[in-house]
C-alpha cells in the first residue's frame, strides 16, 4: 500500500508571516496562530481559482497592490459570523432604557432625530435588528427621523446584506412577534430540495444605509447617537483597537452610547467611555 500523497499547496512560516502582515496593515486584524489552518484553507481556494501553484506567486500579486485582489483577499479572510438579535439582552436594554433616554434628551434640546452606526455590520443582521426596534419604539410617528448607517470592510457581505434575504440560522433568536411582523418566509428550490429563506420587509431594508468602510480610516458621518461596535475588536490587537476606538469616539455625539459585545474590553474605559452595564458605555464629555 502506497502512502497517501498530500497535494495541498504548502505555506512556509515566513510566507504566513507576510500574509499576516498584509492583513494587519490593510485592516488592523491580527491573524493569530490559532487561525492559521482556517486562513490557509481559504487562501488555497483562491490560489486554485487563480491557477497559482504556490504562495510566493500569490504574495507577489498582493504586494503589487492589485486593489481588486487585495479586496478579494480581505473578503476571504474576515470572519463575518452574526445573527439577528445577537446578545438579546443588549437589544432589550436598547428598547427599555437607551431609546427612552435618548428620546427624552433629544426632545429637551428640540431635535427629533436619531442616528445609529453599526460599525462592522457583516451580513446586516445587526443594523436590521436596530431598525426593527426603532420601528417598535417610534411606531409611525412622522415627527422623528431615524438614520441607520451600517458599514463593513468586506464588500461581499455588504452585497449580501442589501438583499435582505436570510437562512433560518440567522433568524434563530428572533422573537416570534418580530418574525411575523418584519419577515416574509420564502421557499427556494435548490440542489438539496426546498430551502427556507426569510426576507425582511422593504420598509426595514430602506431604513438602513450600507457603505463599505475600513475602520482604520475616518468615517464620514458625525454626531452619531448610538454606535454598535460588536465582535470586531476581538480580531484587532491593542494598537488597532485604540486607534479605531479613538476615531469612533470623534464620530459620536457628545451625549451618546456605544455597544460592544460581552466578550470584549473597551480601551479608554473611564477616560472616553463610562461603563453602564451589559457591554454598553456612555461617551464622556
Ligand atoms: C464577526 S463580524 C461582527 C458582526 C456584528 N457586528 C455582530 O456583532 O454580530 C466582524 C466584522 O468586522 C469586519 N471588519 C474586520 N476588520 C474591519 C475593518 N478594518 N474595517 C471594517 N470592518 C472590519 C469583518 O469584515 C466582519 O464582517
Amino acid at each position: 500500500m502506497g502512502e497517501k500523497v498530500d497535494n495541498l499547496v504548502k505555506i512556509t512560516d515566513q510566507e504566513f508571516e507576510i500574509i499576516r502582515k498584509i492583513m494587519y496593515e490593510q485592516t488592523g486584524v491580527f491573524l493569530r496562530d490559532t487561525k492559521k489552518t482556517l486562513v490557509v484553507a481559504r487562501l488555497r481556494k483562491r490560489l486554485a481559482h487563480l491557477g497559482l501553484t504556490n504562495f510566493e506567486q500569490y504574495i507577489a500579486i498582493l504586494k503589487s497592490r492589485d486593489k481588486k485582489e487585495v479586496e478579494t483577499f480581505i473578503n476571504a479572510i474576515t470572519t463575518n459570523e452574526t445573527n439577528f438579535f445577537r446578545h438579546p439582552k443588549q437589544f432589550e436594554l436598547l428598547l427599555s432604557r437607551i431609546l427612552p433616554d435618548l428620546r427624552a434628551h433629544k426632545t429637551q434640546s428640540g431635535q427629533k432625530s436619531l442616528c445609529f452606526w453599526s460599525a462592522a455590520c457583516a451580513t446586516g443582521e445587526e443594523p436590521y435588528t436596530i431598525a426593527m426596534l426603532c420601528r417598535e419604539f417610534f411606531g409611525d410617528d412622522p415627527s422623528w427621523t431615524v438614520r441607520i448607517y451600517a458599514s463593513d470592510i468586506n464588500s461581499d457581505v455588504l452585497a449580501f446584506a442589501q438583499q435582505g434575504v436570510y437562512a433560518p440560522r440567522s433568524v434563530r433568536e428572533v422573537p416570534e412577534k418580530y418574525l411575523k411582523k418584519y419577515f416574509q418566509k420564502q421557499e427556494l428550490d435548490s440542489a438539496h430540495g426546498k430551502e427556507e429563506r426569510y426576507k425582511i420587509t422593504d420598509d426595514i431594508i430602506r431604513q438602513v444605509q450600507f457603505r463599505q468602510h475600513n475602520l482604520l480610516t475616518p468615517f464620514v458621518v458625525n454626531h452619531i447617537d448610538v454606535v454598535f461596535f460588536r465582535n470586531a475588536m476581538i480580531y484587532f490587537d491593542d494598537t488597532s483597537k485604540r486607534d479605531v476606538l479613538k476615531r469612533i469616539y470623534h464620530n459620536m455625539a457628545s451625549y451618546s452610547y456605544i455597544f460592544i459585545s460581552l466578550a470584549e474590553n473597551l480601551p479608554y474605559r473611564g477616560a472616553l467611555f463610562e461603563f453602564i452595564g451589559m457591554g454598553i458605555y456612555h461617551r464622556t464629555g
